[in-house]
C-alpha cells in the first residue's frame, strides 16, 4: 500500500546540495507493523514526511494505494493525508488551548462533520485509549503518557488506514512508552497499518518489517515471517 521507488529528498542550502533521503526503495503492505531505525540525522523523519504526504520528493515515486503522490499539489496532498493517514509525534503536538476532547474532536470537525458527531466520536476514541476520566483536562494538566494517548486518539480521529509515528515513546518513561506501544499493537491487530520510527531496540523488535537507514539510504531491510510479535 506504500511504495517508494528511487526516492530522493535533496535540500539545497549553500553551494552543496544535501541528500537527506538518497535513493530509497521500500514497500509496506496493508496490515504491516513497519519499523524504521537508524542514527540521528539518517533521514528517518524526512522519509516520514514523504510517506505521510507532508512533502513531495525531489526525485522518484511515492505511491500510496497505487496512486503516485510525487506530483500532487498541496491540496491534493492534504486530501490524501486527511483520508488515509494519522500522525503521532515525539513532542505530542497537542493544541495547548484545547482540552483532550477538543484536541481529538478538532480534526473531525475540520473534516466537515457536525460538532455533535465530532464530540461523540472523540469521546469514544478517548475511552479507547484509556482516558475516559481526562476528557476535559488541558494538555498541561496531563502526564506525558496521557498526552501521547490523546495524540493517538487524535491520529485515529478520521479512521485512517495508516498511522505514522515518529519516536512516539521518545519523551516517555518506560511504563508510558509500553502503554503507547501496546495501543499501537492493538490497532495493528485491528487492521491498521503502522509505520513507527524508533531508537528503542525493545520497541523495534515488535515490528514485522524493518528498515535500517544510514545517510539517507536503506542499508538493511527485513521481513519477519509469522507477522507481528504479540
Ligand atoms: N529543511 C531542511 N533543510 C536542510 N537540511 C535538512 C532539513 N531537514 C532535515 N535536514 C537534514 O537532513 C538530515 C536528515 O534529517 P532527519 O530529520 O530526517 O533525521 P532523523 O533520522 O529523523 O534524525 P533524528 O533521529 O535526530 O530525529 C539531517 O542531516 C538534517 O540536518
Ligand atoms: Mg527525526
Amino acid at each position: 500500500m506504500i511504495e517508494l521507488r528511487e526516492v530522493y529528498k535533496i535540500y539545497r542550502r549553500g553551494s552543496v546540495p544535501f541528500e537527506a533521503v538518497s535513493g530509497v526503495n521500500l514497500s509496506i503492505d496493508k496490515g504491516d507493523f513497519a519499523v524504521i531505525t537508524g542514527p540521528s540525522g539518517s533521514g528517518k523523519s524526512t522519509l516520514m514526511t514523504l510517506i505521510g504526504c507532508l512533502d513531495t520528493p525531489t526525485k522518484g515515486n511515492v505511491r500510496i494505494d497505487g496512486r503516485d503522490i510525487s506530483q500532487l499539489s498541496r491540496d491534493g496532498l492534504s486530501r490524501i493525508r486527511n483520508q488515509k493517514i494519522g500522525f503521532i509525534f515525539q513532542q505530542f503536538n497537542l493544541v495547548p488551548t484545547l482540552n483532550a476532547l477538543d484536541n481529538v474532536a478538532l480534526p473531525i470537525e475540520i473534516a466537515g462533520k457536525s460538532r455533535e458527531f465530532a464530540v461523540k466520536q472523540a469521546k469514544d476514541l478517548l475511552v479507547k485509549v484509556g482516558l475516559s476520566d481526562k476528557l476535559y483536562n488541558y494538555p498541561n494538566e496531563l502526564s506525558g503518557g496521557q498526552m501521547q494517548r490523546v495524540a493517538v486518539g487524535r491520529a485515529l480521529s478520521n479512521d485512517p488506514e495508516v498511522i505514522l509515528a515518529d519516536e512516539p515513546t521518545g519523551n516517555l518513561d518506560s511504563k508510558s512508552g509500553a502503554d503507547v506501544l501496546n495501543l499501537l499493537l492493538v490497532l495493528n491487530r485491528q487492521g491498521k497499518t503502522i509505520v513507527l520510527i524508533t531508537h528503542d531496540e525493545k520497541i523495534a523488535r515488535h515490528g514485522n518489517r524493518h528498515f535500517l537507514l544510514s545517510d539517507g539510504k536503506v542499508v538493511k531491510s527485513g521481513i519477519k515471517k509469522g507477522g507481528v510479535k504479540k
